[in-house]
This record gives structure tokens, C-alpha cells and sequence, in this order.
């Protein structure tokens, strides 16, 4: 009898060292007993194209994509779901029947982690800042409409930038304010959510004051490297509510190992203490 081929699938970045979607997908593996194998990928822009069709060639089942690759995921795609439609990115490549197609989980892993950590209505309870205005940012967005926010400050350090997303954004009353305009931005907003890359190990800090958020705001950041970034030990340490960025991590990767092994995943408390420590470790 012939040995079953193994399946495959994997993340495509640049740089990918400090990703923790193998460890994510080998938990699940190990987990379901699926006997599959995930590799981190590392694959500079300029070759990104052939890469992924010579992965699509090469029996692969599919690739989640990270940074730089989203938007030329987006481009490479022959079918898209209406996330990655509405983010103009893709971070879930599914090779089938010859086609690459292409998906966006961050909109639900991000809706699904603040519905987690912070309840149904953390995006109903007042104004929303939303601090950046790049590819994470719009599926923040998306998600944040989607959880039913009614008003969006949007605040980036190029300006123009987020006046673009405000005009691609429909739904909400979107609003745009100058970066460091935080005390207009900040009264009486209900959830707060870092979008930027600053905080994030090697990058500079996100230094903001955050005392003139009311005591109800809640904080949320999509850096999960450090694990407790220091927007949010200052946050904790205020008394506000957070959120680490971790449970968009998990949740966007759940439909990506269901759509290549057939199983979906469970997020649990037992995955996120193997994050944790990975990170801490
Ligand atoms: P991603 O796809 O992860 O969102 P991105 O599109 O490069 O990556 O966006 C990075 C975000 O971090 C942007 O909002 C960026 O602000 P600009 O639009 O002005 O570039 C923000 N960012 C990065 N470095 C920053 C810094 N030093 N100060 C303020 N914002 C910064």
C-alpha cells in the first residue's frame, strides 16, 4: 500500500524567525493527530509571486501570508472572500482545483478576540480610537463596523492616510484627527486600539499618555510581541481593560488550519499559555 502523502501548508513573511504560527499549527497537529507539517517560509518581496505559484505547484495545501505579503497576496488571487474584498488584503492563501484563493481571517480573528476578551459590546460602547491607519488597521475597521461601532477616530502620523481609510470605510461615522491629538480623541471613547506597528519588539515605542481616557475605555493592542506591551501595562495599570493581541492571532489562524485539514480548531486557554511562554521564554 502507497504512503499517504503528507499535507503541507505554512506562513510566508520576510522576515518570518519571530513568527509563532508554527507553534500555533503544530499545538492543533498534535492535538487533532493530524499528520500534517507547517513551515515558516521566509520570501523577500521580489520573489513572492513565484514562490507562491511554485508552492501551489508543489502540493501544498495553502499558506497563511504576513508582512510585507498582503496586499500582493490580494493581487495574486484568482477568488477572494468579501473580507479580503473590503481590506484590499489577504492573509489566507488556499490552493484548490488548480486556483489560489484568496481570504482575509484577520476581520473575524480580530472581531472574534474582542467579543472574547472584552464581551459583545465592546465596540458599541462609545466612540472608537483607532490608532494607525495601514493593512492591520483595515480589517480593524472592518470588524469594528461588523460589532456594530457608530464612531471611528482614526489618528496616524501621515494624515493622509487616514483620511483614505476614512473614505473607504462605510458604515460608521468615521472621524480624523491629527497624531497627537489624543485629548479630543480620547473624550468619552469607549474602546481604544493600537493598530501601529510601535511597541512591537525592535520598533519604537508607542508613547502616549493615556489618563484622559475615561475610566469605562477599554484597551486593546495588536502587537502581541512582547506579550504585555507597554500601552497596556499602562493601561492595566490605570485600571482600564485590555486586550493583548494574541486572541487575533489565534483566532485568525483557526479557519485557516480548518480550510487545509478539515478540522477547525478550538482557541484555548491550554494554546495561549504555549504562546505566552514561547513569547516570555
Ligand atoms: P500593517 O500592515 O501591519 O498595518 P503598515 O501598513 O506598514 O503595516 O502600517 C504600519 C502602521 O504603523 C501605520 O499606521 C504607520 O503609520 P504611517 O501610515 O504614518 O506610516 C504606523 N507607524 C509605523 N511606524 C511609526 C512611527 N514611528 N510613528 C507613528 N506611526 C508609525
Amino acid at each position: 500500500m502507497s504512503k499517504a502523502i503528507k499535507k503541507r501548508a505554512g506562513i510566508v513573511g520576510w522576515p518570518i524567525s519571530q513568527s509563532l504560527s508554527p507553534t500555533m499549527h503544530a499545538h492543533w497537529m498534535a492535538q487533532y493527530g493530524i499528520d500534517a507539517e507547517y513551515l515558516p517560509l521566509g520570501v523577500p518581496p521580489e520573489e513572492f509571486s513565484e514562490r507562491i505559484v511554485s508552492l501551489s505547484e508543489s502540493g501544498f495545501a495553502g499558506v497563511n501570508v504576513t508582512i510585507p505579503h498582503k496586499q500582493a497576496a490580494y493581487s495574486l488571487s484568482s477568488t477572494l472572500d468579501a473580507d479580503a474584498r473590503a481590506a484590499g488584503a489577504v492573509n489566507l492563501l488556499i490552493f484548490q482545483n488548480e486556483k489560489i484563493h484568496g481570504r482575509n481571517t484577520d476581520v473575524s480573528g480580530f472581531s472574534a478576540a474582542l467579543n472574547d476578551s472584552l464581551g459583545e459590546g465592546a465596540a458599541r460602547n462609545g466612540p472608537v480610537v483607532l490608532l494607525g491607519a495601514g493593512g492591520a488597521a483595515r480589517a480593524v475597521v472592518i470588524a469594528l463596523v461588523k460589532n456594530g461601532a457608530k464612531e471611528i477616530r482614526i489618528l496616524n502620523r501621515t494624515c493622509a492616510r487616514a483620511e483614505g481609510l476614512a473614505k473607504a470605510v462605510e458604515g460608521a461615522r468615521i472621524k480624523v484627527f491629527e497624531w497627537g491629538d489624543w485629548l479630543p480623541a480620547f473624550a468619552d471613547a469607549g474602546l481604544l486600539v493600537n493598530t501601529t506597528s510601535l511597541g512591537m519588539v525592535g520598533k519604537e515605542p508607542l508613547d502616549i499618555a493615556l489618563e484622559a481616557l475615561p475610566a469605562e475605555t477599554a484597551v486593546a493592542d495588536i502587537v502581541y510581541n512582547p506579550h504585555k506591551t507597554a500601552l497596556l501595562r499602562k493601561a492595566s495599570a490605570q485600571g482600564l481593560r485590555t486586550m493583548d493581541g494574541l486572541g487575533m492571532l489565534m483566532h485568525q489562524a483557526a479557519p485557516a488550519f480548518a480550510a487545509w485539514f478539515g478540522i477547525t480548531p478550538i482557541v484555548t486557554r491550554e494554546l495561549r499559555m504555549v504562546l505566552e511562554a514561547k513569547l516570555n521564554g
